[in-house]
């Protein structure tokens, strides 16, 4: 899956994940983010891995507010929302390897990131999260990725803080070694 490892060269990778551009609490304050930061996360991992990337996309955007994005999220959460997506993967069968992205959100990973996992069949596939936070880490994303997704192998993740998302580079490459590394044994 690492470009540079020959061995999973034959290996087909798809980076899935979610991100919200638009005003968000970073490093403290409110910053308004033209790319989101699990987006950065994402495009790094794609230049490294040579995987596909996707997008997940619901059909009703979140506003672009940060705490009128808090109040859609804390509902969808409290309701056990799973928003209508706009796209789904059409080919998951071709994939063995699913680098899942997406930003905590209270706790967890945000509603439209378990319509896209209840609506594509997972099952054998490994799947490596990775987050961004303003402090909660993985939070119980990855308790709640084993009940969604248990005929799923799933890897250790990693978390990233929002300011951190542009000097991740390090972390990444180590990330995706392990996961070789698990792949291979
Ligand atoms: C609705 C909402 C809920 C959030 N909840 C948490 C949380 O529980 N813990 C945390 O550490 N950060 C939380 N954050 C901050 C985001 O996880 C953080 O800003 C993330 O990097 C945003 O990624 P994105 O730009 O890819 O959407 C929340 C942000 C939003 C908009």
């Amino acid at each position: 899956m690492n470009r540079e490892n020959s061995k999973e060269k034959s290996r087909k990778c798809l980076i899935v994940y979610f991100s919200r551009s638009g005003k968000n609490y970073v490093g403290g304050q409110i910053v308004d983010l033209t790319v989101g930061n699990t987006e950065v996360v994402a495009k790094t991992i794609q230049e490294k891995t040579g995987g596909d990337l996707f997008r997940i996309e619901p059909v009703q955007k979140y506003p672009n507010e940060y705490i009128a994005t808090t109040e859609v999220a804390k509902e969808e959460l409290r309701t056990k929302a799973r928003p209508e997506l706009a796209r789904s993967v059409k080919d998951i069968r071709s994939y063995d390897l699913i680098l899942l992205g997406y930003p905590c959100w209270w706790g967890t990973k945000p509603m439209p990131v378990f319509s896209f996992l209840e609506g594509h069949d997972l099952s054998g596939k490994i799947i490596a999260p990775f987050c961004t936070h303003e402090g909660s880490g993985l939070g119980q994303s990855i308790s709640d990725l084993q009940e969604t997704c248990p005929k799923s192998t799933i890897l250790e993740g990693i978390a990233i803080r929002g300011n951190d998302v542009k000097n991740a580079q390090g972390l990444v490459t180590s990330w995706l070694h392990d996961i070789d590394r698990a792949m291979n044994t």
